[in-house]
């Protein structure tokens, strides 16, 4: 069974939120973008960094907004208030030209390391569409990659300076991650 941090089930598991934010803090990730926002308790906890952090951003991109509980985006409103990092969603198709030129340009206006994070509908796609605008060393992760096997391996042909798994570098054939992370080159 799922837990509902924030009173919002959140699709993932504990280890699996624990990494992301371990990578977040060691890697020191100025952008975090979230292809697939559901329910959005990922989103209200990756949120939280813009409280510790005003340097820190976070963009959400979800196509039905009807998915998103309206806690998560209360608080991404919130935080404007303050002199925090900045929080948003953007409801549109994530695999839309509008949806990737939004999220290069912010890329662009942001410091090394960006995170674009993909667990939308179809996770591969998006890796695909979105790596070739990572500058060398932002960083990718997919959700649920090693769960199938590793579909689309060839998604990051010869650009991938190193996979993050619990701080090791480790071999790309070796894998057997539920989230894969990788550095680019
Ligand atoms: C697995 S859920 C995301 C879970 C969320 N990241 C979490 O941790 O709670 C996938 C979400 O992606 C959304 N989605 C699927 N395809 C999409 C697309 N092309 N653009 C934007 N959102 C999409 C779905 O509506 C769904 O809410």
């Amino acid at each position: 069974m799922f837990v509902q941090p924030h009173g919002i089930e959140l699709l993932h598991w504990w280890s699996e939120v624990g990494w992301i934010l371990k990578t977040i803090r060691d890697y020191r990730v100025s952008l975090f973008v979230e292809i697939g926002v559901f329910h959005g308790a990922l989103a209200r906890i990756i949120m939280d960094q813009c409280v510790d952090n005003i340097d820190f951003n976070y963009v959400g991109i979800e196509h039905d907004r009807d998915h998103v509980d309206q806690k998560a985006i209360d608080y991404s409103r919130g935080l404007h208030e303050f002199n925090d990092g900045e929080a948003e969603f953007m409801f549109c198709d994530a695999l839309s030209p509008a949806a990737v030129s939004e999220v290069r340009s912010r890329i662009l206006s942001t410091g090394v390391p960006a995170m674009v994070y993909c667990d939308g509908g179809d996770k591969i796609t998006e890796a695909r569409l979105y790596w070739p605008h990572l500058r060398p060393g932002d960083i990718m992760g997919i959700h649920d990659f090693g769960r199938y096997g590793h579909p689309g391996i060839e998604v990051f042909p010869d650009d991938v300076r190193f996979v993050i798994d619990g701080g090791e570098r480790i071999e790309i054939p070796e894998l057997d991650a539920r989230i894969l992370m990788v550095v680019k080159r």
